[in-house]
């Protein structure tokens, strides 16, 4: 019978489980793994399933300090998982995290993308490794080549290494090789890398996401700083999104930890509803109770402002690439699985937009009503 070794712990703390004990970890130790694990009694399941018991899930959450990132801990916690959460930000940055799990289940560890050993050091006691490793711009450190080929690529190999069986890895639903966005050819690069490192790998395709914190809703809500004029390109009619939201793409992470018929395939995480990206801005506003002013600028007008505020050292307003990828329409992907497969309803921008939006509103409209909005208009193509 097949006995999992997971933690490499002074061997007085490791204790031999039978696989009765823990059918999804000896699930997962039917697959090929390169090192022999040791199960930890510290990660078979136990407990009602609250943030006081234990799921059985050892998490390591790279790129846990972003946006996605906070979500997926969240409702990793809430289940009674252990969270790595590896960091290169201050102390205080992570308070947010600590009340998310139970007393000394969520753990912070430095780490450096280009230093394998932290990498390993980070994984070792883990038998789920999450990448939400991310950046809308390119800095002197780190190029889109870096962040979206080479940290997974790395963090696939390592994984594999170490012999953990889960590996999600993050790509976007426009990944494409011929899309004029840097980002998005990298994503497919990305994909490809992963899926050659380690072909168990579940690849997660998000459209952009909406939530609290993001900044596609709240990128538009926030243009009116300029003068209420929103620039579009081709007024933005010609571009299609489908925006999914943020908890739902969390949701659906932590549904694939705990489906063994996840691994090796790759999830499309689209919202309910197609919208013209000119509807939507213009919804946007409207629950924002704002004016709404498009304008069309041709592409390389706008992309020359945005060189200006890409040569911002910290986090730019806009750059060429990202409006490059925020015109480009969501692909359509009906072969592959989706929210639905993991067993998730996706919320639509009506239901959710409130959450984001009201901040924006003026302090006299801060308790209209969200029905007083008439819903965007939504398309089929
Ligand atoms: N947001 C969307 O709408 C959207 C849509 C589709 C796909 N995605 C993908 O989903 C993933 C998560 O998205 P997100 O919006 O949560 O990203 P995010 O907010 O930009 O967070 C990115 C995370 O990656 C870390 N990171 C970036 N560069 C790093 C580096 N060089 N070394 C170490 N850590 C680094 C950041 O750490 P620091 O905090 O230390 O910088 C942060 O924790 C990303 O892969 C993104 O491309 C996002």
């Amino acid at each position: 019978m097949a006995t999992v070794v997971l933690i490499s712990r002074p061997a007085g703390v490791l204790s031999k489980v039978s696989s009765s004990c823990c059918p999804t970890v000896f699930a997962a130790a039917s697959v090929t793994t390169v090192q022999q694990r040791k199960l930890h009694h510290a990660v078979i399941p136990k407990g009602k399933g609250g943030r006081s018991s234990f799921s059985g899930i050892a998490a390591t959450v790279f790129g846990a300090t972003g946006f996605l990132g906070r979500y997926v801990v969240n409702r990793l916690g809430q289940m009674g998982s252990q969270i790595v959460i590896p960091h290169r930000c201050d102390q205080y940055d992570l308070m947010h995290f600590r009340p998310m799990g139970d007393l000394g289940q969520i753990i912070f560890m430095e780490w450096d993308a280009r230093n394998k050993d932290s990498i390993q050091r980070a994984i070792e006691n883990s038998n789920v490794v999450i990448n939400l490793v991310g950046r809308e711009w390119e800095t002197r450190n780190y190029r889109f080549e870096d962040i979206f080929v080479t940290i997974p690529q790395h963090l696939a190999r390592a994984t594999k290494e170490a012999g953990v069986t889960k590996f999600i890895h993050m790509s976007h639903i426009n990944a494409d090789i011929r899309s004029p966005s840097k980002y998005l050819r990298n994503k497919a690069v990305g994909e490809e890398v992963v899926r050659e490192e380690f072909p168990d790998a579940v690849i997660m395709k998000p459209s952009e996401m909406f939530g609290r914190e993001d900044r596609f809703f709240n990128h538009y809500a926030n243009m009116r700083w300029f003068g209420n004029a929103i620039p579009l390109l081709g007024l933005g009619k010609k571009t299609v999104k489908q925006p999914v939201y943020v908890v739902d793409v969390a949701k659906a992470i932590v549904n694939a930890v705990r489906d063994q018929d996840a691994n090796g395939k790759t999830y499309a995480l689209v919202g309910p509803n197609r919208y013209v990206l000119h509807d939507l801005v213009e919804y946007i506003y409207a629950v924002a109770h704002r004016p709404f002013v498009p304008y069309p600028l041709p592409r390389p007008l706008y992309h020359l402002a945005a060189k200006m505020f890409a040569m911002n050292p910290f986090e730019p307003w806009t750059t060429p690439d990202k409006i490059d990828r925020f015109h480009t329409t969501d692909m359509k992907y009906p072969g592959l699985p989706g929210l639905e497969d993991l067993g998730i309803t996706a919320s639509s921008v009506e239901q959710k937009a409130i959450e984001i939006l009201r901040r924006h509103r003026r302090f006299r409209y801060l308790e209209a009503e969200l029905d007083e909005t008439k819903p965007a208009k939504t398309v089929n193509y």
